[in-house]
C-alpha cells in the first residue's frame, strides 16, 4: 500500500440548528485516507457517518476545518467531484433513478465525463448478468440493485469510493455477497475506499483501518486487527462486545448499553462518560487529548487495559 495521502479530514465541524439548540453532528473530525487504502467509520446511528460522506462529496456547508482530496481542497462543488469520488447509498434509490434503464444509470458517469466502455464489461465486472441491462431498478433484487449502485459508483474508476451502510438495507443472506463483491473490487480496482458502517464484525472483513466514531468525534483509529485484537477505548470495546463474530455474519450486532445522549448536548468533558463503564469525575469535566500508540491514536482518560503479547514466564 502506498504512503501518498489523497483523502485529509482535516478539524471537519458541521452544525445543524434545529429547535432547542445546535445539533453539532461532526464536531472536530480528523482523518486520512492513503491511495489504495480501505478506511472504515463505524459506529452507531446518529454519530455522523452520512453527514461526513456528504462533507467529502461536496454536498455539505462545513462550519470549520477543511478537507483535501489528492491536493485540492474541496468546497462545495459536486460536480467535478463526482468524477473523483464514486458514491454507493445505503439505499440504491438514492443512487439509481427509478425512470432510468440499469444501463444507462450505469454509464450515467462515464457520458458525463465525455468517456465510454462496453456496458456488458461493467455488468460483469459487478458480477451482473449483461442480459439485465434493459430492466428497470424495480424489476431486479434488492442485491442486484446494489450490483448496478457499486458499478455506477466505480464507472470513472475514481481515486476514492465512499460506502455508506452499503449492506444495511439488504436482506441478511445477501449481504455477504455485496461485502465479496467490493472486496474484490478494491483488490481489482486500485481505488480507496471509505467504508461506512455501524456495524464492526463487516468493517473487519474490509478495512486496513478503523476509526471508531462517537458524536460527531473519532474516539479512536488505528489498523483492523490491532483495533480488534486490542481496544483501548471503551468505547470502541461496547462495539466489538456488541458485534457477532465473523462466523455469524447473519446476525445483526445490538447496541452497546447505555443510552444515547441528546444530539443537542454541547459536551464540556468526554463525549462517551454518560455511557462508559470506566468514568470518573475527571472525565465529566475534561474532554480528553489524543494518546499515540504506534499506529494507534485514542481519546480516552482511562482507557482500556493495554493487552500484553507475550505471556510472563510463570515461577
Ligand atoms: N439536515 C439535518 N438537519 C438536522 N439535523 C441533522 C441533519 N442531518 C443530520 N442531522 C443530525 O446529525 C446527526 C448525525 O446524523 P448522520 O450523519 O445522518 O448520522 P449517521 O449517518 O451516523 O447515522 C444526527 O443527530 C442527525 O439527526
Ligand atoms: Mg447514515
Amino acid at each position: 500500500m502506498s504512503k501518498e495521502l489523497l483523502l485529509t479530514v482535516d478539524n471537519v465541524r458541521v452544525e445543524f440548528p434545529v429547535q432547542g439548540g445546535v445539533v453539532r453532528a461532526l464536531d472536530g473530525v480528523s482523518l486520512e485516507v492513503r491511495k489504495g487504502e480501505t478506511v472504515a467509520v463505524v459506529g452507531e446511528s446518529g454519530c455522523g457517518k452520512t453527514t461526513l460522506a456528504r462533507c467529502v462529496l461536496g454536498l455539505q456547508p462545513l462550519a470549520g476545518g477543511k478537507i483535501v482530496l489528492e491536493g485540492a481542497e474541496i468546497i462545495g462543488t459536486p460536480r467535478d467531484i463526482a468524477e473523483r469520488v464514486g458514491m454507493v447509498w445505503q439505499d440504491p434509490y438514492a443512487s439509481l433513478d427509478p425512470k432510468w434503464r440499469v444501463s444507462k444509470s450505469m454509464q450515467e458517469p462515464l457520458i458525463l465525463a465525455g468517456k465510454r466502455r462496453p456496458v456488458g464489461e461493467m455488468f460483469q465486472e459487478v458480477g451482473l448478468d449483461p442480459a439485465l441491462q434493459d430492466r428497470y431498478p424495480h424489476q431486479l433484487s434488492g442485491g442486484q440493485r446494489q450490483r448496478v449502485a457499486v458499478g455506477r459508483a466505480l464507472a470513472l474508476k475514481p481515486p476514492l469510493v465512499i460506502c455508506d451502510e452499503p449492506t444495511a438495507a439488504l436482506d441478511l443472506s445477501i449481504r455477504a455477497q455485496i461485502l465479496n463483491l467490493l472486496r474484490d473490487l478494491q483488490l481489482s480496482s486500485g481505488c480507496s475506499f471509505l467504508y461506512i458502517s455501524h456495524d464492526l464484525t463487516t468493517v473487519r472483513f474490509l478495512a486496513d483501518r478503523v476509526a471508531v466514531m462517537y458524536f460527531g468525534r473519532i474516539v479512536e483509529t488505528g489498523p483492523t486487527e490491532e483495533i480488534f485484537r486490542n481496544p483501548r477505548h471503551p468505547y470502541t470495546k461496547a462495539l466489538l462486545d456488541s458485534a457477532p463474530s465473523l462466523d455469524k455474519l447473519m446476525e445483526l450486532p445490538e447496541a452497546p448499553p447505555g443510552e444515547i445522549p441528546d444530539p443537542r448536548t454541547k459536551f464540556v468533558g468526554c463525549r462517551y462518560a454518560s455511557r462508559c463503564v470506566n468514568a470518573q469525575s475527571q472525565c465529566l469535566v475534561e474532554d480528553p487529548g489524543p494518546t499515540i500508540e504506534d499506529a494507534r491514536t485514542f481519546y480516552c482518560h482511562f482507557p482500556v487495559a493495554e493487552l500484553q503479547t507475550s505471556q510472563p514466564a510463570s515461577v
